[in-house]
């Protein structure tokens, strides 16, 4: 390669080079225990930005920067205080015209001194670098090493003869783009820099080199009585030896049966220690043996059709961007193993290969991705915006990018190789088709015919050997079940492709877009899954939300999304998508995700005195849980103990009876959870895997009484406010103001707004629920009295609340009586839509507000977390408290939350006085410390403080969720369209002392 020169910065070439990397040795697999030597060089370097490469010869430095300063490795100078972080999904932040880029190209010098002492003789010294974004030109002592090219993948260069004893200084300029930048276009945050480790590893004469380890298991007969091959193949001879495996001084290349061994499982990750030595080095492997293959249009691992209930990992910290620690990603795994997460497509790169080693530890999955996507190739309709096919000019297909596509795959293969884990792989994402990804899938077939491949944009399965899709609606999925999907849609017969196309299994690449509140219908999923042998599951976009943060000036952090940093292209808030929060918690979502695709499934019958047990794994029996049950009456527990449950092997099931207990008063309800028996890495003992319940008879609430016609009206102009008993009217309005000790400073009164969801915005597959409500004006509805009428112990308001410059709206009927008890009115309430309604309702219900100072709520219904029509599968029904700043689920961008659901009564207090609600129809209820308009209006959500009133809705019905930010929108039976509604409940005011 040529030497760049030093001053001019003229010979920048490399930059725009479209070829592999420059100056690197072949790729192998990552065996990270050897005994051979390293030398780790992470930690503090200095770093200089400069604006563009030319300006970086000049030592012309970045506005607001001066000079050298300290900087992590690994790390990306954005997130240290350098330049500012960059979002984009499917835009390239700059013009698309490859093989250029931006002459503004922020350019990151790195450089580190080391002092060495290490012997070079008899041995070469291999500079490692894990991961630069974008390209890294690196230099030794001052000489040209060689050219990183592949942001997320692993290079190495023989430095060997440029370390000289002592001091060195080993340099690498890291440029923000390059042409390998079109082939990086993932839907993530543009992070420049040095973001995985780097190192020196010893390499000594007589090393063993490459290493393939091919771990068979044959599952025989399918009786449990499989067979075991072991053979490891190495660049030079080696010595195969395991105690565990009762190797001794076998050879490499040799097929070693080993008829005793455990195969490997996503449920059963057994791994086996196995030494592979030459005379100058030794390596220790983990070994699992497994089986993957597609047959009878199925994809198998062990002989056995698998289910994946995956999601797709990005690597993701709010404060480290994709710079994650061995930690950040071992607390990603423990959360996805608790929340019944078996498989990871590692969207859209190969992972840092801690993971890889995590999955094969924890058991997880792995669908390998390979790094490339290039997406903004896809023609956009310039006058809308819209993505459209087809695609232009996109390098996918055209040759002169062949050699960048074939070593992407290379390295990604021989790096991964090893891991039993990794059941597919992947060719990269939304990349179009073409002759380089044809050349990929063939190489990677010819190297290791172990792994089918996958790539979801290959459409007509030309060159894949599983059918991979995104965002698939219901309807088309039973279609594509029942294998009678054509490739062509429009077309109405089957060409020889479409026949190809359906003996392969199929898998949803991405699904569930869990972006805001949802995903919701998981359930409708699953039930799709499980009617079909072809569909084998797929992986929930995404698993975390990329929010970075930043701290507040009142010491809270903030978590941001794209435009925060005044990017002028940018896709705001799509990278706001994960089933945790960007702090790694648990969504909603998550919840949800767990209890869907639980792999015990768990019926308690109508009744409780049976429970239907069903073990939804695919290999292991349930003998590590144990099943408990408790009956509790009206949320109240009076009996528990553990179930007797046989033996049940993978996909049986079995129906146990629940002890008898003696009657109670109120509801009852049986609960049985499955939880483990013992500790594990990802969970201690008795945490809970799945949950069934049953609710018993529900009383029946009284009838509220029928209002009688022929009351007169009060004229308001005579009384300023007429009483009900505990219960005080205004007059002019008809709203309820008073109970008792209560005063309400909003009175009860329809709402039909919600802020809307991420869901609800976004035009999905559906058009944007959002917009048509707001067209319709529901955030601004008139409330207008028609009558207010007394009669003994009633009073009936007829109200007309519709939105503003519409002539469509809904007439409220509500009847307010006494029921005997001085503190309580009860309220029965008609809603009936009138005219040409043009949308869904966000939500139906009640809303009232009383002083801030009732700050906490108790409640027996469904909890402790938020429900709505369809994700409601994670709640249970009990008796459940909480302060209200705690029933708000903290999205980044703020949006409806927290409804709870089957209500039965509630209460909030403020120390002094009570109010009860007591439902006696279908009801749910939200709290929150702002109000509905506060929380449509905050883009962040550190934006919203609690305002002096706690504001309710008691709600009648809401609209779903759905995942239309990508995807389906809610099926026509979890929406909500406008009908007459109803709502009785009893409304009571304690007073203490
Ligand atoms: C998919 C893409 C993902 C992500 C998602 C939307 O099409 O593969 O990377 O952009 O859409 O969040």
């Amino acid at each position: 390669m040529q030497e760049i020169s030093p001053t001019t910065g003229s010979d920048l070439d490399y930059i725009t080079a479209i070829t592999p990397p420059d100056g690197t040795l072949p790729p192998r697999a990552s065996t990270p225990v050897t005994d051979a030597d390293r030398v780790d060089l992470d930690g503090t370097w200095q770093f200089r930005l400069s604006r563009s490469a030319v300006a970086a010869e000049r030592h012309d430095l970045a506005p607001g920067t001066d000079g050298w300063k300290d900087i992590q490795v690994p790390g990306h100078w954005p997130l240290q205080g350098f330049g500012d972080p960059w979002y984009t999904n499917a835009d390239y932040p700059f013009p698309v015209d490859p093989p250029r880029v931006p002459s503004d190209n922020l350019t990151g010098d790195y450089r580190r001194a080391f002092t060495w002492d290490k012997p070079v003789e008899g041995r070469r010294w291999v500079l490692r670098c894990e991961g630069i974004e974008s390209i890294g030109r690196i230099r030794v002592n001052g000489v040209l090493v060689g050219v990183t090219r592949g942001s997320r993948l692993e290079q190495d260069f023989d430095v060997t003869d440029h370390l000289v004893p002592g001091t060195n200084l080993l340099e690498i300029r890291v440029h923000q783009w390059s042409a390998h930048s079109y082939l990086e276009d993932q839907d993530m945050w543009w992070l420049p820099g040095i973001f995985r480790g780097v190192s020196l590893l010893e390499r000594p004469d007589g090393e063993i080199g490459d290493l393939f380890v091919r771990a068979d298991f044959d599952a025989g007969t399918g009786t449990g009585t499989g067979t075991a091959t072991l053979r490891i193949e190495t660049t030079e001879p080696a010595r195969i030896d395991s105690p565990e495996l009762g190797i001794t001084g076998r050879s490499s290349g040799e097929t070693i049966d080993l008829p005793g061994a455990e195969p490997w499982t996503a449920e059963t990750p057994r791994l086996y220690t196995v030494t592979v030595s030459t005379a100058a080095e030794t390596r220790t492997l983990r070994v699992g043996f497994r089986r993957v293959e597609v047959r009878d249009g199925n994809l198998l691992v062990n002989g056995r059709a698998v289910q994946l209930r995956g999601v797709n990992h990005h690597e993701f910290h709010p404060e480290r961007g994709r710079a994650v620690t061995p930690a950040d990603l071992e607390a990603n795994i423990r959360t996805m193993k608790r929340h019944n997460v078996n498989a990871v497509r590692t969207s859209h790169y190969p992972p840092s290969p801690r993971l890889l080693d995590l999955c094969d530890e924890y058991g997880l999955w792995v669908v390998d991705e390979c790094d490339i996507e290039t997406h903004g190739f896809l023609h956009q309709d310039e006058e809308h915006g819209a993505w459209t096919a087809p695609w232009k000019s996109n390098p996918s297909d055209d040759a002169s990018w062949k050699p960048a596509y074939l070593d992407r795959m290379r390295r990604m293969v021989e790096r991964d190789k090893n891991h039993p884990s990794i059941i597919l792989w992947s060719l990269g994402n939304e990349a179009g088709t073409g002759e380089n990804f044809a050349a990929m899938a063939a190489w990677a077939r010819h190297r290791d015919d172990t792994r089918p491949i996958h790539y979801a944009d290959d459409v007509a399965c030309e060159y894949v050997d599983v059918f991979g899709e995104m965002y698939t609606p219901f309807a088309r999925m039973d279609e594509i079940g029942r294998r009678l999907d054509r490739i062509d849609p429009a077309s109405t017969v089957d060409t020889l492709q479409d026949v190809a196309r359906r003996r392969l299994p199929y898998l949803l690449t991405e699904f569930g877009h869990a972006m805001g509140n949802g995903p919701g219908g998981l359930l409708d999923y699953r039930a799709l899954f499980e009617k079909y042998d072809r569909c084998q599951g797929g992986f929930v976009w995404e698993w975390r939300d990329q929010g970075l943060a930043r701290p507040l000036p009142d010491g809270r952090i903030g978590y941001t999304y794209g435009g925060d940093f005044g990017e002028p292209v940018h896709d705001g808030t799509f990278s706001i998508d994960g089933l945790v929060f960007p702090d790694g918690n648990p969504s909603p979502g998550l919840l949800e995700f767990k209890a869907v695709f639980a792999p015990i499934r768990i019926t308690v019958e109508p009744g409780g005195d049976t429970v239907h047990i069903r073990n939804l794994r695919d290999f292991a029996t349930l003998d590590d849980t144990e099943f408990r049950w408790t009956v509790a009456f009206d949320g109240m527990t009076a009996a528990s103990g553990t179930l007797d449950v046989p033996r049940l092997p993978a996909g049986t099931a079995v129906t146990v009876p629940v002890p008898a207990t003696p009657p109670g008063d109120g509801e009852r309800v049986v609960t049985v959870t499955a939880v483990t028996r013992s500790g594990s890495r990802w969970a201690d003992a008795g945490h809970e895997i799945a949950f069934g319940q049953a609710a018993g008879h529900r009383p029946v609430p009284a009838p509220a009484p029928t209002p009688r016609p022929g009351a007169v009206a009060v004229d308001a102009v005579r009384a300023a406010s007429i009483r009900l008993g505990p219960a005080s009217f205004d007059t002019g309005s008809g709203t309820l103001t008073r109970l008792g000790g209560v005063t309400f400073t909003s009175p009860p009164r329809l709402d039909l707004w919600r802020a809307p969801t991420s869901n609800d915005l976004q035009t999905g597959q559906d058009g944007s629920a959002a917009a048509r409500w707001r067209r319709a004006n529901l955030h601004a509805l008139d409330h207008t009295v028609l009558a207010v009428t007394e009669t003994t112990g009633q009073i009936r308001v007829l109200t007309r609340v519709a939105p503003l410059a519409r002539s469509f709206g809904v007439h409220v009927d509500a009847l307010w009586s006494l029921t005997g008890d001085p503190g309580e009115v009860r309220l029965s309430l008609t809603a009936t839509p009138y005219g040409a309604w043009p949308s869904t309702w966000p939500r139906i219900g009640l809303r009232f507000a009383v002083p801030a100072t009732y700050d906490h709520v108790t409640w027996y219904g469904y909890g402790p977390g938020e429900r709505y029509p369809d994700t409601y599968s994670a709640t249970r029904l009990g008796r459940w408290s909480a302060p209200v700043t705690e029933l708000q689920t903290p999205y980044v961008v703020p949006q409806e939350n927290g409804a709870r659901g089957g209500l039965r009564h509630l209460t909030t207090t403020n120390g002094h006085h009570r109010l009860d609600v007591v439902a006696e129809s279908e009801l749910g209820f939200t709290a929150r410390p702002w109000t509905p308009e506060d929380l449509t209006a905050a883009r962040h959500h550190h934006e919203l403080s609690p305002g002096p009133e706690t504001v309710f809705t008691l709600d009648i019905a809401l609209d779903g969720i759905g995942s239309a930010a990508c995807g389906p929108a809610p099926l026509p039976a979890d929406r909500l369209s406008p009908r007459t509604t109803e709502l009785r409940a009893r409304l009571r005011v304690h007073t203490a002392g």
